[in-house]
């Protein structure tokens, strides 16, 4: 078990593991007055490893408890590890809805088999594991060993969930299954499956069906996805089809380098509300050498505007905000420093048609962790990260020439959110002392700008080097 972990990358106010690994978010819901996240997790390393869910929660979304682990892989229908799933309330109970993970031979990792647990709570801290789990045991007869990550939801008159899989073809899907009991599932069919794995993956992975002003997402974590110019240079996406000239196409939800797994739910005000594990397979972790891995994003408010899916920082977040550092209106270039590192920066400039600007996050030994390239005559938007292998660009339209930038820097992450969610870039960053900001439009516009120092929201005193 670690005990120790350094505190030089830890985050601030984003959903962190005490020590150990993270991985993707799970079992988001409300129950009895918290908010609840639960999470893939290895407690015994930084690496990933046996996973079990740990589990924050809170009552404003902005200030996170730790809790105990709600799952460990301790029974014979998990041995392998309590994969990712989420969670509903129904009658009072709080219920899990997890994959049961399973080594054919426990030595090859290669060869799995996955079925669908149920736990419950009463309290929303202390988990049973129901006693004749599991409950959806084997996949259509058609499926590949791939079948895991169950994602609930109540559609009226039934429960219904939809899970990640993978067909004996090689082509990934969501499978649709509905309970009247959360105990007793049928099979209803293939919700949506890829056409070709190179365009739209041979697996996929957390499925999570939303609706937004009538319209049915489904959103998704597909593999196998070829690279297609600046499209899909992640290993991994996190995204959704939408139909373009009749051809169906995967965008992508964040057009960052780390981000994977998302998942929602409905707070009590109808808001869809999304974490995404804020890391991606096979990147480099610079904090695993302190002792634990991976981070989530902020929670961000999902709406479909104009044709797609946008995502923006709850306005609960406000309540970080420690102090204000700066506001000004600015003609021309501006550059601040010695920023905190727990920061929050909200722009507002004017980027004419064929106007283009830059911003440019550092630290104390570079000028550039993060370089963002505004082009409006191109419609495009580019980020250069610092040691990343390549960029990320993806479109940027406007419909006038106000350009918004709202920016939260934790201590190894930077979420970008432009034009209220239209793009958002979300990465891993690890800067060396405090931050610098530089702001260059190519002409001299006017441009408003506010920075916060944001407090800490994550419980628990962060143990000493
Ligand atoms: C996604 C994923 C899930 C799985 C979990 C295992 O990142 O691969 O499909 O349930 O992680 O930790």
């Amino acid at each position: 078990m670690v005990t120790k972990v350094k505190t030089r990358y830890r985050q601030h106010f984003h959903i962190i593991p005490q020590q150990g690994w993270m991985n993707d978010p799970n079992g988001l819901c409300f129950f009895k007055g918290y908010y609840h996240v639960f999470f893939q997790y290895h407690p015994d390393s930084a690496e990933w490893g046996p996973m079990h869910w740990g589990h924050v929660r809170s009552v404003d979304l902005v200030h996170w408890e730790r809790c105990p682990i709600a799952l460990k892989p301790d029974s014979a229908f998990d041995d392998g590890g309590c994969f990712s799933g989420s969670a509903v309330v129904k009658d009072d109970r709080l219920y899990l809805m997890y994959t049961g993970n399973h080594y054919v031979s426990g030595t090859d990792h290669q060869v799995i088999w996955q079925d669908q647990n149920i736990a419950y709570s009463d309290d929303g801290l202390h988990f049973i594991k129901y006693s004749h789990n599991p409950v959806i045991k084997t996949p259509p007869s058609d499926n590949a060993a791939d079948f895991r990550d169950p994602k609930l939801w109540w559609d009226g008159k039934q429960w219904s969930v939809v899970i990640g899989s993978k067909s004996r073809l090689g082509l990934g899907r969501a499978l649709q299954y509905q309970s009247d009991d959360l105990l007793h599932w049928t099979y209803q069919g293939v919700l949506d499956a890829a056409t070709a794995s190179a365009t739209e993956g041979n697996v996929w992975e957390c499925p999570n069906l939303v609706e937004l002003s009538g319209r049915k997402v489904l959103l998704f974590s597909p593999q196998g996805i070829a690279t297609d110019g600046y499209r899909y240079r992640n290993i991994y996406q996190t995204g959704y089809f939408t139909s373009i000239n009749g051809n169906r196409q995967l965008i992508e939800l964040d057009a960052g380098h780390d981000f994977y797994a998302a998942q929602t739910f409905i707070d009590e005000h109808g808001r869809h509300i999304l974490f995404a594990w804020m890391d991606m397979w096979e990147a480099p972790l610079h904090e695993q050498v302190d002792g634990w891995a991976g981070t989530l994003t902020l929670p961000r408010q999902l709406d479909w505007v104009d044709g797609r899916l946008t995502m923006t920082p709850l306005p609960e977040l406000k309540a970080l905000r420690s102090s204000c550092i700066v506001t000004r209106r600015i003609i021309g270039a501006t550059h601040l420093q010695d920023l905190p590192r727990a920061l929050e920066v909200v722009l507002t400039s004017q980027l004419a048609t064929n106007g283009t600007a830059t911003l440019m996050l550092g630290d104390d030994q570079s000028a550039a962790l993060i370089k963002v390239i505004f082009d409006r005559r191109q419609q495009a938007v580019t980020l250069l990260k610092m040691g990343a292998r390549d960029a990320r660009r993806t479109t940027l339209k406007m419909r006038n020439d106000q350009l918004k930038l709202h920016l939260y820097c934790d201590y190894s992450s930077c979420e970008l959110f432009i034009n209220d969610g239209a793009v958002t870039f979300s990465e891993r960053i690890y800067p060396q002392g405090l931050l610098k900001l530089t702001w260059t439009p190519a002409v001299s516009q006017e441009t408003e700008l506010t920075a916060y120092a944001l407090a800490s929201a994550i419980e628990g005193k962060e143990q000493s080097e």
